[in-house]
């Protein structure tokens, strides 16, 4: 039986190859996506899901979220994406959005599903926390949270912080509170899924479909990642959809997950405990190794399904 899975996004290059891996797998069975301000803002973010889905000859409804994290200001990150979140590859443009809050759509099928539910989080967090802490009797329907952020050692956006991480750090903790099981795919397992000009050319030859041809369009666009080389950039929100698909291309550790909620310069850190140094107690499981190989090819034969 399909996984079903709530996939929440800042759509963002990465994760429009993320949305496309979700809506091609028959282990996945999508029942919405909610969008939230993130690499760029909401607007963006949304139209380019709405984008996204409707080149995927998707019927996956869309969700509007929230603009802006539970406390403090919204910030973006055009450096990686490009001013219009998809480095600048225009697509058609999609549908309109489904009615209905990010939030209140997520607690609604929550509410109604007959089985339990995976999250999957692969911008700030913001939608999930709103959904679960404004109804925390819905927990027992999560089946899991997966979610692209954070990272045990160097952040990307601060030097000590991932993006996804601290653009929310409150609304991760709100995640990390529920109880449910959370999975990280954190920065230094994505800083092993990286994207080089001999990867693109390989999915291209894989099929003439536009979806795959403009994922490697999007993904030409991203500049090499200077903290890991400048060989390639990291294929960050992917990672967290492939775990569900083929957890065998994976390794993972338990551990303790607290979060830095301070106003300082470690605000929005993930304290990853890997080594059982504080005696806290477990409550995440963090990716620690991925097959490359193994993760581009499953990407690229997706890929090549889609129209
Ligand atoms: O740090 C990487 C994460 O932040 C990815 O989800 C990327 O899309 C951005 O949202
Ligand atoms: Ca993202």
């Amino acid at each position: 039986m399909p996984i079903p899975i709530i996939v929440d996004c800042d759509p963002g290059t990465d994760d429009a190859v993320a949305l496309m891996l979700a809506l091609a797998s028959p282990e996945l069975s999508v029942l919405a996506i909610t969008v939230a301000g993130g690499n760029v803002g909401l607007d963006l973010t949304l139209s380019n899901a709405l984008a996204l889905v409707a080149l995927a000859e998707s019927q996956v409804p869309v969700h509007a979220g929230a603009d802006r994290p539970l406390l403090g200001r919204f910030v973006s990150e055009p450096r990686v994406h490009g001013a219009d979140g998809l480095g600048g590859i225009i697509l058609p443009a999609g549908g309109p959005p489904t009615p209905g809050l990010a939030a209140d759509v997520i607690r609604r099928i929550l509410r109604d599903a007959a089985e339990s539910v995976t999250l999957v989080g692969i911008g700030p967090a913001t939608n999930l926390a709103l959904a679960l802490t404004t109804e925390p009797a819905l927990a027992p329907k999560v089946e899991r949270i997966v979610l692209m952020s954070g990272a045990w050692a160097e952040g990307n956006v601060t030097p000590a912080a991932e993006f996804n991480a601290w653009s929310d750090p409150e609304a991760l903790e709100i995640l990390l509170d529920t109880g449910r099981p959370v999975v990280f795919a954190t920065l230094e397992l994505t800083a092993q899924a990286i994207v080089t000009p001999a990867r693109i050319a390989a999915w291209r030859g894989l099929g003439n479909g536009r979806c795959l041809q403009v994922i490697c369009d999007i993904q030409a666009t991203v500049p090499p990642s200077r903290r890991l080389g400048g060989a390639g950039a990291p294929l960050h929100d992917p990672c967290a959809i492939a775990w569900l698909i083929r957890p065998d291309l994976f390794t993972t550790r338990a551990c303790s997950v607290r979060m830095d909620l301070g106003p300082g310069p470690g605000r929005g850190r993930t304290l990853i405990d890997r080594w059982g140094r504080t005696g806290d107690p477990v409550n995440a499981m963090v990716l620690e190794t991925v097959d490359a190989d193994g993760f581009f090819n499953l990407l690229g034969q997706r890929l090549a399904l889609l129209p």
